[in-house]
């Protein structure tokens, strides 16, 4: 029987306290939902369809790059009203039916293949996810008879003290047989503590009409964890922060500190690199093997070579470094730079959108923007590419073996032909020919002897 989902996210998150919706708060610089929507992707489903309401249209430009449909829920009726929304989008839909909250991004895809598997060999109708939490306050709790099958599940808010203690919680995971699924939701009222449409009260419509409803116990209950305020978006992000750091460690990888190294699971990492504590590594950023990262950097959807250093204070974000490269301390690379092999890029340099040829070297005070550097090439401490003119961006081209001295002011555009050489403190404003020496300064003058007229000082009276 065919697999199709549905992911809640329409609620606004209140008890984040947040302007932004709460599916769309970032960890490990990616947003929650989208954590459990590669969870979804794994499981091949045949349709996805995210309910959005609250930020609906910030969430979709958000996953704009995911490919789900998505279903309106206008007013916060409810989980189970936010279901009915996606109705129709399953119309001509008869197949299983998985239904997830977009608020717990730590759940592993086998543990859903697990949970799918297990539904279809019981030949029910509804099954649900649940797991024993220590602390299973705000969760919904599982009732069970004496024989231990699945009743009803009953809402923290509407639960007795005695419910109150059942430590099995409902993680917000059900799959239901399409027919079933609309045929109960069509049964839901809102007679309950928060007047709202609850999508738990369907296991109850299931066993009063003699349904037998499965259960599936997670047996790694921090996989369900919800996020419903900061702190737990703060131990959720801790969870898969040790999840991912582990992996890493284990294939190879040295995290000195890693209770201080954040880096997002899609990150890939070769074996004996080291990284120094403080280290943010985030999106789709790809790291060779045997390179020396940090501390305090931070890299963002790049690719690193093999045996690179980044050194201290680096701010790295799209950008492509390649083999035996070094970077920093204090660099900041930004979109599309490219620093090819072996070059070297020093303290307080910031490059965009430029390509840094083979060996060349960019070592101090720099700013290089929209610029084409050859091979071998010395760029002089404080030298900079000028190249905006207050309206429009300008390329420099440097070609190989050129020797840019100290604080040169290149005024874009412009070209500086093979082993050119410009000298200290020039400002070049036309193209330097090949092998020629361009020289831009006063003459100096030097008056000997000469002492300063002595004034009265300005002393305090
Ligand atoms: C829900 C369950 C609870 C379960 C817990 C697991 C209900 C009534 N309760 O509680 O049994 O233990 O999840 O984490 O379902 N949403 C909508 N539209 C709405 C309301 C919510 O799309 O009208 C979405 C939210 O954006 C969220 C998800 O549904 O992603 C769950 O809503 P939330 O308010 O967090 O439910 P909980 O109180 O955590
Ligand atoms: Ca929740």
């Amino acid at each position: 029987m065919d697999i199709s989902v549905i992911v809640l996210a329409a609620g606004k998150g209140k008890r984040m306290k947040s302007d932004i919706p709460k599916v769309l708060h970032p960890i490990l610089g990616r947003p929650m939902l989208s954590y459990v929507l590669d969870a979804v992707f794994e499981i091949s489903p045949k349709r996805i369809v995210v309910v959005v309401g609250y930020g609906a249209e910030k969430i979709k430009e958000t996953l704009s790059s995911i490919d789900v449909k998505y279903a309106l829920q206008s007013k916060h009726l409810g989980t189970g009203d936010a279901v009915r929304c996606a109705k129709e989008a399953f119309r001509d839909y008869h197949g299983n039916i998985v239904i997830l909250n977009g608020d717990f991004p730590l759940i592993r895809s086998e543990t859903l293949k697990g949970f799918i598997e297990s539904h279809k060999k019981g030949n029910i109708e509804i099954s649900l996810l649940t797991a024993f939490h220590e602390s299973p306050e705000g969760y919904g709790r599982i009732i069970r008879n004496g024989n231990g099958d699945v009743l009803r599940i009953v809402e923290e808010k509407d639960a007795t003290s005695k419910e109150k203690k059942i430590k099995e919680i409902n993680s917000g995971a059900y799959c239901v047989e399409s027919g079933f699924l609309w045929e109960a939701l069509g049964k839901l009222d809102s007679k309950n503590k928060q007047g709202e449409y609850y999508l738990p009260d369907i296991v109850g419509i299931a066993t009063k009409s003699g349904r037998k409803v499965g259960g599936y116990i997670v047996p790694d209950s921090e996989e369900v964890l919800g996020v419903n305020n900061r702190e737990e978006l703060a131990m959720v992000e801790e969870c898969l922060r040790t999840r991912t750091n582990e992996r890493l460690m284990l294939s190879g990888v040295t995290i000195v500190n890693p209770e201080v190294t954040y880096i997002s699971p899609g990150v890939s990492i070769g074996a004996d690199t080291v990284i120094y504590p403080n280290t943010f590594i985030y999106g789709g950023t790809k790291v060779g093997r045997g390179c020396k990262i940090g501390p305090s950097v931070w890299i963002e959807d790049s690719k690193v070579g093999d045996e690179v250093t980044i050194a201290f204070s680096s701010y790295i974000t799209k950008a492509i470094i390649e083999d035996k490269a070094r970077i920093g301390p204090f660099a900041h690379l930004r979109q599309e730079s490219q620093i090819l092999s072996g070059a070297k890029i020093g303290n307080f340099v910031e490059i965009k959108k430029s390509k840094v040829g083979r060996g060349s070297k960019v070592p101090h005070l720099s700013y290089v923007g929209d610029t084409n550097i050859g091979e071998r090439v010395n760029i002089g401490a404080g030298a900079i590419t000028c190249n905006y003119d207050g309206f429009d961006k300008h390329r420099t081209i440097i070609e190989d073996d050129v020797f840019i001295g100290s604080d040169t002011m290149l005024v874009a555009p412009i070209r500086v032909g093979k082993g050119a050489t410009t000298g200290a403190g020039s400002t070049i404003t036309k193209d330097v020919p090949p092998g020629a020496l361009a020289i831009e300064r006063t003459k100096q003058l030097v008056i000997t002897g000469w002492k300063r007229k002595p004034r009265e000082k300005k002393g305090n009276k």
